[in-house]
Protein backbone atom coordinates (compact mmCIF):
# COMPACT_ATOMS: atom_id res chain seq x y z
CA UNK A 1 0.00 0.00 0.00
CA UNK A 2 1.53 3.87 -0.97
CA UNK A 3 1.95 6.16 2.16
CA UNK A 4 -0.46 9.26 1.48
CA UNK A 5 1.70 12.41 0.90
CA UNK A 6 2.27 13.93 4.09
CA UNK A 7 0.14 17.09 4.50
CA UNK A 8 3.49 19.60 3.76
CA UNK A 9 3.24 18.56 0.17
CA UNK A 10 0.68 19.26 -2.61
CA UNK A 11 0.95 17.62 -6.11
CA UNK A 12 -0.25 19.88 -8.44
CA UNK A 13 -0.36 20.34 -12.40
CA UNK A 14 1.16 22.99 -14.60
CA UNK A 15 0.07 24.70 -17.55
CA UNK A 16 2.52 22.32 -19.29
CA UNK A 17 0.23 19.47 -17.98
CA UNK A 18 4.09 18.39 -16.03
CA UNK A 19 3.85 18.20 -11.93
CA UNK A 20 5.42 19.99 -9.05
CA UNK A 21 5.19 20.26 -5.98
CA UNK A 22 3.96 23.11 -3.05
CA UNK A 23 5.71 22.85 -0.17
CA UNK A 24 5.05 24.62 3.32
CA UNK A 25 8.67 24.86 4.55
CA UNK A 26 8.19 27.04 8.31
CA UNK A 27 4.88 28.45 7.33
CA UNK A 28 5.52 29.58 4.19
CA UNK A 29 4.18 28.52 0.63
CA UNK A 30 7.38 27.81 -1.61
CA UNK A 31 6.23 26.31 -5.18
CA UNK A 32 9.04 24.27 -6.63
CA UNK A 33 8.45 25.41 -10.03
CA UNK A 34 6.78 27.95 -12.40
CA UNK A 35 2.71 27.60 -12.85
CA UNK A 36 3.01 28.03 -16.30
CA UNK A 37 4.98 24.49 -16.78
CA UNK A 38 7.93 22.53 -14.32
CA UNK A 39 8.83 20.51 -16.90
CA UNK A 40 9.38 23.57 -19.95
CA UNK A 41 10.82 25.79 -16.88
CA UNK A 42 13.29 22.90 -16.19
CA UNK A 43 14.74 22.66 -19.78
CA UNK A 44 14.13 26.20 -20.45
CA UNK A 45 16.60 27.01 -17.41
CA UNK A 46 18.86 23.60 -16.65
CA UNK A 47 18.12 22.15 -20.15
CA UNK A 48 20.15 24.63 -21.89
CA UNK A 49 23.18 24.14 -19.30
CA UNK A 50 23.42 20.63 -19.75
CA UNK A 51 23.24 20.97 -23.54
CA UNK A 52 25.83 23.72 -23.77
CA UNK A 53 28.09 21.33 -21.08
CA UNK A 54 27.86 18.46 -23.77
CA UNK A 55 28.20 20.33 -26.87
CA UNK A 56 31.49 21.63 -25.46
CA UNK A 57 32.78 18.21 -25.90
CA UNK A 58 33.88 17.98 -21.96
CA UNK A 59 34.29 13.71 -21.48
CA UNK A 60 34.23 13.51 -17.36
CA UNK A 61 31.27 15.96 -16.05
CA UNK A 62 30.60 17.29 -12.42
CA UNK A 63 27.67 17.95 -11.66
CA UNK A 64 25.61 20.01 -8.94
CA UNK A 65 22.17 20.52 -8.15
CA UNK A 66 21.06 22.10 -5.42
CA UNK A 67 17.81 21.08 -4.32
CA UNK A 68 16.76 17.61 -5.32
CA UNK A 69 13.17 18.51 -5.09
CA UNK A 70 11.09 15.83 -7.41
CA UNK A 71 14.38 15.16 -9.43
CA UNK A 72 13.89 16.67 -12.78
CA UNK A 73 17.48 17.93 -12.81
CA UNK A 74 18.49 14.52 -12.06
CA UNK A 75 16.33 12.43 -14.60
CA UNK A 76 17.27 15.60 -16.85
CA UNK A 77 20.85 14.68 -17.01
CA UNK A 78 20.71 10.73 -17.37
CA UNK A 79 18.10 11.57 -20.05
CA UNK A 80 20.75 13.78 -22.28
CA UNK A 81 23.74 12.18 -21.65
CA UNK A 82 21.87 8.81 -23.01
CA UNK A 83 20.69 10.61 -26.04
CA UNK A 84 24.05 12.14 -26.67
CA UNK A 85 25.38 8.46 -26.72
CA UNK A 86 22.80 7.33 -28.83
CA UNK A 87 22.70 9.84 -30.99
CA UNK A 88 27.07 9.43 -31.36
CA UNK A 89 26.76 5.56 -31.53
CA UNK A 90 24.75 6.94 -34.76
CA UNK A 91 26.63 9.61 -35.73
CA UNK A 92 24.14 11.16 -36.35
CA UNK A 93 22.15 14.79 -35.39
CA UNK A 94 18.50 14.16 -34.64
CA UNK A 95 16.56 16.65 -35.72
CA UNK A 96 13.71 16.11 -33.01
CA UNK A 97 16.59 17.03 -30.12
CA UNK A 98 18.88 19.64 -30.22
CA UNK A 99 20.74 19.06 -32.99
CA UNK A 100 23.77 21.39 -30.26
CA UNK A 101 24.67 18.03 -28.55
CA UNK A 102 25.28 16.32 -31.92
CA UNK A 103 28.40 17.16 -32.98
CA UNK A 104 30.67 17.38 -30.69
CA UNK A 105 28.84 14.91 -27.93
CA UNK A 106 31.65 12.41 -28.63
CA UNK A 107 31.59 10.10 -25.56
CA UNK A 108 30.65 12.51 -22.40
CA UNK A 109 30.22 10.54 -19.21
CA UNK A 110 29.32 11.63 -16.30
CA UNK A 111 31.81 11.43 -13.61
CA UNK A 112 29.80 12.39 -10.68
CA UNK A 113 26.19 13.96 -10.36
CA UNK A 114 25.80 15.64 -6.81
CA UNK A 115 22.64 16.39 -5.54
CA UNK A 116 21.85 17.92 -2.32
CA UNK A 117 18.04 17.83 -0.58
CA UNK A 118 17.63 19.24 3.04
CA UNK A 119 14.34 17.64 3.35
CA UNK A 120 14.69 13.90 4.31
CA UNK A 121 11.40 12.79 2.97
CA UNK A 122 12.23 14.07 -0.53
CA UNK A 123 15.81 12.51 -0.18
CA UNK A 124 14.33 9.18 0.70
CA UNK A 125 11.59 8.75 -1.54
CA UNK A 126 13.14 9.18 -4.71
CA UNK A 127 16.00 6.88 -3.32
CA UNK A 128 13.43 4.79 -2.49
CA UNK A 129 12.03 5.21 -6.15
CA UNK A 130 14.93 4.44 -7.66
CA UNK A 131 16.44 1.32 -5.66
CA UNK A 132 13.68 -0.07 -3.84
CA UNK A 133 11.31 -0.53 -6.12
CA UNK A 134 8.86 0.22 -3.40
CA UNK A 135 5.56 2.27 -3.49
CA UNK A 136 6.31 5.75 -2.48
CA UNK A 137 3.39 7.88 -2.35
CA UNK A 138 5.88 10.43 -5.11
CA UNK A 139 6.40 7.30 -6.77
CA UNK A 140 3.66 8.20 -9.89
CA UNK A 141 5.37 11.98 -9.46
CA UNK A 142 8.69 10.42 -10.55
CA UNK A 143 7.42 8.14 -13.04
CA UNK A 144 5.83 11.36 -14.35
CA UNK A 145 8.68 13.10 -14.80
CA UNK A 146 10.23 10.26 -16.53
CA UNK A 147 8.27 9.78 -18.61
CA UNK A 148 8.39 13.41 -20.01
CA UNK A 149 12.16 13.10 -20.13
CA UNK A 150 11.31 9.79 -22.34
CA UNK A 151 9.60 11.80 -24.50
CA UNK A 152 11.43 14.31 -25.06
CA UNK A 153 14.46 12.50 -25.64
CA UNK A 154 13.50 9.50 -27.57
CA UNK A 155 15.20 7.44 -24.71
CA UNK A 156 13.67 4.72 -23.10
CA UNK A 157 12.29 5.58 -19.77
CA UNK A 158 13.31 2.80 -17.76
CA UNK A 159 17.01 2.92 -19.14
CA UNK A 160 17.34 6.38 -18.11
CA UNK A 161 16.27 5.25 -14.34
CA UNK A 162 18.47 2.32 -14.58
CA UNK A 163 20.82 4.41 -15.56
CA UNK A 164 20.96 6.54 -12.52
CA UNK A 165 20.60 3.62 -10.62
CA UNK A 166 23.47 2.37 -11.68
CA UNK A 167 25.53 5.56 -10.82
CA UNK A 168 23.97 5.69 -7.72
CA UNK A 169 25.85 1.65 -7.37
CA UNK A 170 29.12 3.09 -8.82
CA UNK A 171 29.31 6.61 -6.55
CA UNK A 172 28.75 8.59 -9.67
CA UNK A 173 25.26 9.76 -8.51
CA UNK A 174 25.45 11.05 -4.81
CA UNK A 175 22.51 12.37 -3.14
CA UNK A 176 23.95 14.39 0.25
CA UNK A 177 21.36 16.10 2.52
CA UNK A 178 21.44 20.65 3.51
CA UNK A 179 23.78 22.48 1.14
CA UNK A 180 25.01 25.64 2.17
CA UNK A 181 27.67 27.46 1.41
CA UNK A 182 30.30 26.48 3.67
CA UNK A 183 29.72 22.92 2.91
CA UNK A 184 32.98 21.49 1.33
CA UNK A 185 33.75 20.69 -2.18
CA UNK A 186 36.01 18.19 -3.06
CA UNK A 187 36.74 18.90 -6.25
CA UNK A 188 34.68 21.86 -8.48
CA UNK A 189 31.98 20.79 -11.12
CA UNK A 190 31.44 21.80 -14.55
CA UNK A 191 27.30 22.45 -14.35
CA UNK A 192 25.87 24.36 -11.45
CA UNK A 193 22.03 23.77 -11.38
CA UNK A 194 21.20 26.37 -9.05
CA UNK A 195 18.06 25.87 -7.61
CA UNK A 196 17.34 25.94 -3.92
CA UNK A 197 14.10 28.18 -3.06
CA UNK A 198 14.22 32.03 -3.27
CA UNK A 199 15.45 34.72 -1.11
CA UNK A 200 12.17 34.55 0.88
CA UNK A 201 12.97 30.75 2.34
CA UNK A 202 17.24 30.71 1.97
CA UNK A 203 18.27 34.03 2.03
CA UNK A 204 22.00 32.95 2.45
CA UNK A 205 22.28 31.96 -0.79
CA UNK A 206 21.60 34.68 -2.53
CA UNK A 207 24.03 37.37 -1.43
CA UNK A 208 26.77 38.77 -3.57
CA UNK A 209 29.30 37.12 -0.82
CA UNK A 210 27.65 33.99 -0.30
CA UNK A 211 27.02 33.46 -4.55
CA UNK A 212 30.86 34.17 -4.92
CA UNK A 213 32.17 31.82 -2.13
CA UNK A 214 30.13 28.88 -3.95
CA UNK A 215 31.54 30.14 -7.09
CA UNK A 216 35.54 29.95 -5.60
CA UNK A 217 34.54 26.53 -4.10
CA UNK A 218 32.18 24.68 -6.08
CA UNK A 219 33.00 26.11 -9.85
CA UNK A 220 35.75 24.22 -12.29
CA UNK A 221 37.51 26.15 -14.85
CA UNK A 222 35.18 25.15 -17.03
CA UNK A 223 32.14 25.58 -16.02
CA UNK A 224 28.49 26.53 -16.54
CA UNK A 225 25.95 27.74 -14.09
CA UNK A 226 22.31 28.43 -14.36
CA UNK A 227 19.41 29.67 -12.26
CA UNK A 228 16.02 30.89 -12.49
CA UNK A 229 17.18 34.15 -10.89
CA UNK A 230 18.38 37.29 -12.16
CA UNK A 231 19.88 39.95 -9.23
CA UNK A 232 22.62 41.99 -9.03
CA UNK A 233 23.97 40.05 -6.78
CA UNK A 234 24.30 37.08 -9.42
CA UNK A 235 25.95 39.55 -11.57
CA UNK A 236 28.52 40.69 -9.65
CA UNK A 237 29.60 37.42 -8.56
CA UNK A 238 29.66 36.46 -11.90
CA UNK A 239 32.14 39.21 -12.55
CA UNK A 240 34.33 39.02 -9.60
CA UNK A 241 34.44 35.34 -10.61
CA UNK A 242 35.72 35.85 -14.17
CA UNK A 243 32.07 34.54 -15.61
CA UNK A 244 30.27 35.59 -18.92
CA UNK A 245 26.65 36.79 -17.89
CA UNK A 246 24.30 35.66 -20.56
CA UNK A 247 20.73 37.48 -19.58
CA UNK A 248 17.73 35.72 -21.15
CA UNK A 249 14.32 36.10 -20.91
CA UNK A 250 13.07 34.81 -18.15
CA UNK A 251 10.41 31.65 -18.09
CA UNK A 252 6.62 32.05 -17.26
CA UNK A 253 6.07 35.71 -16.89
CA UNK A 254 9.55 36.67 -14.95
CA UNK A 255 11.30 39.42 -16.54
CA UNK A 256 15.23 37.48 -17.27
CA UNK A 257 17.32 34.77 -15.97
CA UNK A 258 20.95 34.29 -15.61
CA UNK A 259 23.40 32.59 -16.65
CA UNK A 260 27.22 32.58 -16.31
CA UNK A 261 30.01 31.02 -18.40
CA UNK A 262 33.73 30.25 -17.90
CA UNK A 263 36.63 28.67 -19.36
CA UNK A 264 35.68 25.91 -22.39
CA UNK A 265 32.21 26.86 -21.82
CA UNK A 266 32.19 30.70 -22.32
CA UNK A 267 30.62 32.37 -25.78
CA UNK A 268 33.63 33.98 -28.08
CA UNK A 269 31.31 36.63 -28.48
CA UNK A 270 30.28 37.22 -25.56
CA UNK A 271 33.23 38.59 -23.42
CA UNK A 272 33.59 38.39 -19.83
CA UNK A 273 31.80 41.52 -17.55
C1 LIG B 1 12.93 24.94 -6.26
S1 LIG B 1 12.97 23.39 -5.48
C2 LIG B 1 14.01 22.46 -6.53
C3 LIG B 1 13.28 21.77 -7.64
C4 LIG B 1 14.12 20.69 -8.23
N1 LIG B 1 15.34 21.13 -8.85
C5 LIG B 1 13.36 19.80 -9.16
O1 LIG B 1 13.87 19.48 -10.21
O2 LIG B 1 12.24 19.41 -8.82
C6 LIG B 1 14.11 23.71 -4.16
C7 LIG B 1 14.52 22.48 -3.39
O3 LIG B 1 15.69 22.84 -2.64
C8 LIG B 1 15.62 22.20 -1.39
N2 LIG B 1 16.49 22.96 -0.48
C9 LIG B 1 16.23 24.15 0.08
N3 LIG B 1 17.26 24.52 0.87
C10 LIG B 1 18.20 23.56 0.76
C11 LIG B 1 19.50 23.36 1.34
N4 LIG B 1 20.02 24.24 2.18
N5 LIG B 1 20.17 22.24 1.03
C12 LIG B 1 19.63 21.33 0.18
N6 LIG B 1 18.40 21.46 -0.38
C13 LIG B 1 17.70 22.55 -0.11
C14 LIG B 1 14.15 22.24 -1.05
O4 LIG B 1 13.80 21.30 -0.05
C15 LIG B 1 13.50 21.97 -2.38
O5 LIG B 1 13.28 20.61 -2.58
Amino acid sequence: MVNSLPSKYRRLTTKDGSPTLEFTVDGVVENMHNFHGAFAETDYIYGEAMRRAIQAGLKKLRVLSVGLGIAYNEILVSSFLLKAQSQNARSEPSDSFEQTTAARATDSQIELLQSFEIDSYLKQSFLTWLVDEELTALGSTYDDVLKLYAEHTGENASEIKSQLGLWLEQGKFALADKFSIETNCPEPFHVLFYDPFSNKTNPDFWTEQALERFLQKWAADDCIISTYAATGALKRAFKNQGFQLVKRAGFGGKRQSFMGLRGQLSEPENPAI
